[in-house]
């Protein structure tokens, strides 16, 4: 029986040799050491032996069992170790491989030409004035001259509240009565930026909510001239010194003389196409002199003041600036259009 220990403890230190991974660590544990184990079981034969060959078995069985046991701790060790260093090969870092870059935010569309609008009209003298977007019948049409059921507040489809009387602005001209109320009599010169909305279908020309900038300068002798030397120098800084321009008449409540401004057609240099509609022109904004009634409204008395005023879509001009031919872009948030900008 001592023999077959030996062979035993032959057999399971070979079998150790071969253990490559823990899985086969415990396996072979429970196959030798275990308390099922085949040295465990054949160290409980002890009993089988005669009286005198016992000592000499008990003696042998425990070196067997440390050696093993010892055997056991030193695979084990190994084992871990060359585990951890293949984790650390298969998961290596390349410090010398470049970064990957970072997505980089960048301005909205309308918020650059919004902030390159503002820019020329700072530089002129223009103040910023922030108006409310939620406003009253009052100031979006009464107090611009447009009592109720004037014929032409037509031309802006509202948005109403359930509130009576309470409305998302149509467009940034109420805000002048704000500016004026606040600064009568004294001579002002402010341009409003912010959002309008309006009730419509909206289609690749137009959307229900889309940003305006608003002028007004008023003041003693301010004339048609100012208004023409402001708006001419204005189209120059955004749309380059040499772009032809022209003044044509129209029609504002709260304007008189009213006019429009066109630059000529940035796309087809005046020969006519679709975005011009032929015509070699682009309108750019409305303007013009601040109605009596608007100005009397504002708190100033206009046999003594005077006032020019205009009004123009920043994304308008933006898809003339840079050939965008769909207005539902800007509210879209497609990406692939943002990231051009
Ligand atoms: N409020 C006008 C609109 O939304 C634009 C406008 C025209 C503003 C003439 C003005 C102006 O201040 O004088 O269509």
């Amino acid at each position: 029986m001592l023999e077959a220990l030996d062979r035993l403890y032959e057999e399971a230190r070979n079998a150790l040799e071969a253990v490559a991974d823990s899985e086969g660590l415990s396996a072979w544990y429970s196959r030798y050491l275990g308390r099922k184990g085949a040295v465990t079981q054949m160290v409980r034969r002890v009993g089988e032996l005669p009286k005198e060959e016992r000592p000499a078995f008990g003696r042998r069985a425990n070196e067997v069992k440390a050696a093993l046991e010892a055997a056991f701790q030193a695979r084990s060790r190994a084992i871990k170790e060359a585990e951890i260093a293949r984790e650390v090969e298969a998961g290596a870092i390349d410090v010398t491989l470049p970064g990957r870059p970072l997505p980089r935010g960048r301005l909205h569309p309308s918020t650059r030409i919004l902030r390159e609008i503002v820019a020329i009209l700072t530089r002129m003298g223009f103040q910023v004035y922030r108006s409310r977007d939620v406003e009253t019948d009052e100031y979006n049409f009464q107090l611009l001259n447009m009592p109720p059921h004037h014929p032409a507040r037509d031309m802006w489809d509202t948005f109403y509240t359930t509130e009576p009387g309470v409305l998302l602005r149509t467009h940034t001209s109420p805000g002048q009565i704000h500016a004026m109320r606040e600064y009568a009599p004294h001579p002002i010169r402010v341009i409003l930026p912010g959002m309008c909305y309006r009730y419509e279908q909206i289609t690749a020309r137009s959307e229900i909510q889309f940003n305006q900038v608003e002028g007004l300068a008023v003041g003693r002798r301010i004339t048609m001239t100012d208004l023409k030397g402001t708006l001419v120098e204005f189209a120059r800084q955004l749309f380059g010194e040499d772009r032809p321009y022209r003044f044509r008449c129209s029609h504002f409540p709260f304007t008189e003389p009213s006019v429009e401004m066109d630059i000529q057609c940035i796309l087809c240099g005046g020969e006519g196409c679709p975005v011009c509609k032929h015509t070699g022109w682009l309108e750019i904004m409305g303007a013009g002199m601040v109605h009596p009634v608007v100005l009397r409204n504002g708190g100033y008395d206009p046999n003594v003041y005077s006032g020019f005023a205009f009004g123009m879509g920043p994304e308008r001009i933006a898809m003339l600036k840079y050939g965008i031919n769909d207005i539902r872009y800007f509210w879209g948030n497609d990406l692939r259009f943002l990231e051009q900008f």
